[in-house]
């Protein structure tokens, strides 16, 4: 497992960023790209892992999450973004629960092209599901926010574990969305994870320099994943909408908040997160599929003000440049 790691992975990022030019320039440079099958159709998840045949790589899949057994919380958050649809003009859509993100057919492509490393966000696959990963040739690796979140992943067998902070941009890992803050940095939660295993780990969460990632490894991080450093990237696929609130200086902070999807997510504080953060249930796909209208919406009108701009508390350091040109300031 530690020869095919790199010491910096450029995260995979659903939604958009991740492209198979971002994972190819980051192998180029020497980096570790992984590709985001969340979101997407196998068919496009397989277009990507066939261009980058004999590309060191990784692939990321969702787990999907359990359907909240009482969908009332879902039906009255619903009821409150009527006025954010007639806003943007958009129809909300009935309740969806019952999204896996076509994860069993993701799985199987793994396996058809042995993806080097395969990734999970969301939870924790089923000890079949990574046995047959690893003799198809893939190393798994799960994300975890927490120690007792390492604990129950250790039961997948995985190869390495990915410590995530709350700092992170994007959705957190968590199991328990109930109770979860978002405060963590990844130094911390990379040390909770490792005392309680000895197979490699690695870190996320909030890193914005070399000295950020170099400070990571001195204490035991088998590599450091970063994703929000590269949102301005070149080759990455970010929105327009969400480039132009980046580099606007309009965005003074990020929060955690579960508004868009139902699951707690770190991004840039705008109206939209001011407005619902503190009413929005738990209850990932459900709520990322409500929302989505207005989103699209949002984006289409160039306003930032309702879209979910998913970023980590090291969003100031990030800047437009080539991937190879981030990847060697993170190593300078
Ligand atoms: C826009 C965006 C999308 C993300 N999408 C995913 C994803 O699809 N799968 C995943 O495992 N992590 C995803 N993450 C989280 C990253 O894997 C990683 O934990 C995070 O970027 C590290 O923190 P940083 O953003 O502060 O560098 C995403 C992060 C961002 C910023």
């Amino acid at each position: 497992m530690r020869d095919l790691l790199r010491p910096l992975i450029v995260a995979p990022m659903a939604g958009g960023p991740t492209t198979s030019s971002l994972v190819l320039a980051a192998a180029e440079a020497g980096a570790l790209g992984f590709l985001a099958a969340g979101y997407r159709t196998p068919e496009a998840v397989e277009d990507d892992l066939r261009s980058l045949r004999g590309v060191p790589h990784g692939l990321n899949i969702f787990v999907p999450m359990a359907a909240p057994a009482d969908a009332s919380p879902l039906e009255r958050y619903r009821r409150l973004l009527q006025a954010e649809a007639d806003r943007y003009g958009v129809d909300l859509p009935p309740l969806r629960l019952d999204d896996d993100d076509h994860f069993a057919a993701k799985v199987e492509l793994a396996i058809a092209y042995a993806t080097p490393l395969v990734s999970f966000t969301f939870g924790v696959p089923g000890l079949a599901v990574t046995r047959a990963l690893r003799d198809a040739g893939c190393s798994v690796l799960v994300t975890v926010t927490s120690a007792d979140e390492a604990r129950r992943a250790l039961a997948a067998e995985p190869n390495a574990l990915i410590a995530q902070a709350g700092a992170a941009g994007g959705h957190a890992s968590t199991t328990s969305p109930f109770g979860y803050r978002g405060t963590s940095a990844a130094a911390e939660v990379l040390a909770a994870v490792r005392a309680v295993t000895d197979i490699p780990v690695i870190a996320a969460g909030g890193v914005a320099s070399a000295a950020d990632v170099r400070a990571l490894l001195d204490v035991g991080a088998a590599a450091v994943q970063c994703g929000t450093c590269f949102l301005l990237a070149d080759e990455a696929g970010t929105r327009p909408a969400q480039r132009a609130a980046m580099l606007s200086g309009d965005f003074r902070e990020t929060v955690v908040t579960r508004a868009f999807t139902g699951q707690p997510a770190r991004g840039l504080r705008n109206r939209f997160t001011d407005a619902y953060s503190a009413a929005a249930p738990i209850g990932y796909p459900a709520v990322h599929h409500l929302t989505a209208p207005i989103r699209a919406a949002a984006a289409q009108r160039g306003d930032p003000g309702a879209l979910n701009l998913w970023a980590g508390t090291g969003f100031a350091a990030a800047r437009p440049a080539p991937v190879a040109d981030l990847i060697g300031a993170l190593r300078d």
